[in-house]
């Protein structure tokens, strides 16, 4: 554990069936006005929204609402939650969705009483809020992003086509509560919980693939991997395998609550460029970054081969027999490769709606320090190219 870190994550979470059996509990630590959020359809058609607001109702709660959040949510749909919060004095955020609903909530609490440009400051500049923001608290409906149990708030700006990620403190912006019910997610379309799993497992390997030590969060994250692999296989032939869905739905929290990436330098490279491909072409975010990951390991991994011959052997069983590092982890990669396919996950960044000429305007991606090299714009193009 060579890099010195700290680290505290205050979200309760109530995980199970009768997970939301705990949201009275919840709701009684807060004043009585809640914004209660969600998407498009999904928690009617489920039922979810008629027991929900019974138990708000029961609570005594004045409820507020805002819906449609879009995948991918947009900065207005932030402002017009942030007029709300200040119109009705708005005490606690309710986020009932996926990833996209509860990052739109992070972006409304910090945004609420923002002085200045929300935008700029938050998802440009990266500054820490210093004003009031308003607690949030989250039912889960969708796995993949770890939003329930992390900082982040990943927000797309339409006008200025970016969308960019905020990562405030964690003692600050992680959800007070979450509710994960794996039930909730039996309702998620098959596309849907691909590109869910395809996410979580990104978020993995963005962390797993630095450093040089041996360090305990290396065999955490190695661990989490198997557990996704065994998990994903059996939920695509059944997806409503309780056991399933709830060890995808843990390892998705487990994934980016950023317990697994103490003490690890971390990559994130694949999720910049996915986030420009986002902004081009509104895919679901997981398909993307699946579509990338496979180019961008092929392009990079002889800058930290040692660690992409441990993925290939540790992770997906790869028998080194007779072979060179390089054969090993190339292998590594293709193993990966299938297991993506296995899901059927689109293979090229044009079944995602991209073209040629978005190529270049989506290479300008943020470029990060690297797991082990840092790409420039012409490597991204050309790690573009090759899945195209
Ligand atoms: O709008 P509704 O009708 O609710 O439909 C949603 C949406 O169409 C549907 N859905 C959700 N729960 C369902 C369901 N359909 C049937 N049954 C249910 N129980 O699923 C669709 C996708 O939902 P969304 O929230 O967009 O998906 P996801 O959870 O993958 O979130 C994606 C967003 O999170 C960001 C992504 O970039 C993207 O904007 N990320 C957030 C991160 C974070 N906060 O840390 C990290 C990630 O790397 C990621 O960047
Ligand atoms: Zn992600």
């Amino acid at each position: 554990m060579n890099i010195d870190f700290s680290y505290c994550n205050p979200t309760q979470i109530h995980f199970g069936k009768t997970a939301l059996t705990h949201l009275s509990q919840e709701l009684a630590k807060y004043g009585s006005n809640v914004l209660m959020v969600y998407g498009k359809s999904s928690i009617k058609k489920i039922g979810l929204y008629d027991q929900v607001i019974k138990i708000l109702q029961d609570a005594g709660k004045q409820v507020t609402e805002l819906s449609g959040i879009n995948s991918n949510p947009r900065y207005t749909q932030v402002l017009e939650g942030a007029r709300l919060v200040r119109e009705n004095s708005i005490d606690l955020i309710l986020a009932v969705g996926g990833g996209s609903v509860i990052d739109c909530c992070k972006g409304i609490s910090v945004s609420s009483y923002a002085t200045g440009d929300p935008w700029e400051r938050f998802w440009i500049n990266k500054e820490t809020p210093t004003e009031k923001v308003i607690p949030i608290g989250t039912i889960l409906t969708m796995v993949g992003t770890g939003s329930e149990m992390n900082s982040g708030s990943v927000i797309t700006n339409e006008e200025q086509k970016i969308k960019n990620g905020a990562v405030f403190p964690l003692a600050m912006m992680t959800p007070r509560f979450s509710i994960l019910n794996p039930e909730y997610t039996f309702s998620v379309p098959k596309y849907q919980m691909v590109s869910g799993i395809a996410d979580i497992f990104s978020h993995l390997m963005e962390q797993y693939l630095s450093g040089d030590d041996d360090c305990t969060t290396d065999y955490l994250l190695e661990g989490n991997m198997l557990a996704l692999i065994s998990a994903s296989r059996k939920a695509i032939v059944n997806p409503e395998d309780y056991e399933a869905r709830s060890n995808i739905m843990w390892c998705a929290t487990m994934g980016l609550n950023r317990i697994l990436g103490v003490s690890k330098q971390q990559d994130w490279e694949v999720h910049m460029i996915e986030h420009q491909l986002g902004a081009y072409t509104d895919c679901a975010h997981g398909i993307g970054l699946a579509i990338i990951s496979p180019a961008y390991f092929r392009h990079v991994f002889r800058h930290g081969l040692h660690r992409y011959v441990r993925f290939a052997k540790n992770v997906w069983k790869v028998d080194p027999t007779g072979k060179t590092d390089e054969q090993i982890a190339l292998e590594g990669i293709s193993r990966f490769e299938s297991f993506i396919r296995e899901l059927g996950i689109p293979a090229t960044l044009r079944e995602v709606g991209a073209t040629r000429e978005m190529l270049p305007l989506i290479a300008n991606s943020t470029i990060l320090g690297g797991g082990y090299y840092k790409v420039t714009a012409d490597d991204i193009l050309q790690i573009l190219n090759d899945c195209y």
